[in-house]
């Protein structure tokens, strides 16, 4: 047995914050933001949203687009960095929203890497027989936790959230090889200081904005190129297979710089690498869910197609999963 994507949702905000709305927040112009992230707009949550209620309605559509009714569900994974709460998690709140009743629920962290982190925890559950239909769904409210008044930073990212119904089938399609990995020694280059343990609710924290992400995103960019590189080969090399059975690449939405730099080191031809992040920006966790619904619903991705993966983030975590659709 192995898992099959069987269907795909996703749902963003209204609202639209362009670069030109940027302008007006911070010292910055829309051509050096598309020069050097190909970002051109992004969408931003209403005070009446959540990261459960992006999560929700995509997971609608990806069960509706399976067939699969909520009850049917053994387990539901929801991977972000912007829960509703700390605690109870994310997926928790989804179980409740959809009326899940019989799935185990949790949460998993690893910033943008978060889905195929996900998506492979469901795999392996699948594999042993325990599980047989399951919802991963990568969701995000960012804007919660940009600090809008940083150039470096505030650009980036955006809201919105993409999900998978995943179910046990016998034969060759479905999700092929994996790689997950991580390197905690960098986990300063990209991180949410508070609040937590370490820096609790305080004015403190609120003065100091220690409850927003802090980015090196120099050092992130050279270190996203080579980790998603070495993921990407990796589940090539694991399935045997060569960068030229590609059908589809879809990575991680964070900086066009990024993407183009790692589709030409595998030789790949722009059409065969799907990119939305001009219009959503880096949703995070959310980025390459939304990315996969995209491309499946507008017929960019066939049965039998081979599709890779690929993702980095905030850890750091980087990881690929390479899959017959
Ligand atoms: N508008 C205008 N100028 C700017 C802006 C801006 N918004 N931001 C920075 N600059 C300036 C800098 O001050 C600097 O000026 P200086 O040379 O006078 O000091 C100059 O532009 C160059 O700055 P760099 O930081 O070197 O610009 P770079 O080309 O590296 O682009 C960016 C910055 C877009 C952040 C890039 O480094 C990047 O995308 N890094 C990856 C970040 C990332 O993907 N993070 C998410 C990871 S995934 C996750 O887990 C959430």
């Amino acid at each position: 047995m192995r898992g099959r994507v069987t269907g795909t949702g996703s749902a963003v905000p209204e609202k639209v914050l362009s670069n030109h709305d940027l302008e007006l927040l911070v010292d910055t112009t829309d051509e050096w933001i598309v020069s050097r992230t190909g970002i051109r707009e992004r969408r931003i949550a209403s005070s009446e949203e959540f990261t459960s209620t992006f999560a929700t309605r995509a997971a609608l559509k990806a069960l509706e687009m399976a067939g699969v009714t909520p009850e049917e569900l053994d387990l539901i994974i929801v991977a972000t960095v912007t829960p509703d709460y700390p605690f109870p998690s994310t997926a928790c709140l989804l179980q409740n929203n959809i009326k899940a009743h019989n799935a185990a629920a949790f949460d998993i962290s690893a910033a943008c890497s978060g889905f195929i982190y996900a998506l492979t925890t469901v795999d392996k559950y699948i594999r042993t027989g325990a599980v047989k239909k399951a919802l991963v769904v990568g969701a995000e409210v960012l804007s919660r936790i940009v600090d809008w008044s940083d150039r470096n930073s505030c650009l980036l990212f955006g809201d919105g959230a993409g999900a998978v119904v995943v179910e046990a089938v016998d034969g060759d399609n479905g999700i092929r090889d994996a790689m997950l990995k991580s390197d905690g020694s960098y986990w300063e280059l990209l991180y949410q200081p508070g609040p937590g343990n370490r820096n609790p609710s305080s004015q403190t924290l609120l003065d100091n904005r220690l409850h927003y992400i802090h980015m090196q995103g120099n050092e992130v960019f050279k270190l996203a190129v080579r980790s998603m590189e070495e993921a990407a080969t990796g589940v090539l090399a694991a399935g045997g297979y060569i960068c030229a059975d590609i059908d589809l690449f879809v990575p991680h939405q964070a900086n066009k710089r990024i993407i183009d730099a790692i589709g030409k080191r595998l030789g790949l031809s722009d059409e065969k690498v799907f990119v939305n992040l001009d219009r959503y920006g880096n949703t995070s966790a959310a980025s390459i869910p939304i990315a996969l619904d995209e491309a499946n619903r507008t017929g960019r991705i066939q049965p039998g197609n081979l599709v890779l993966l690929d993702s980095f983030g905030g850890g750091l975590t980087w990881a690929a999963m390479s899959m017959i659709w």
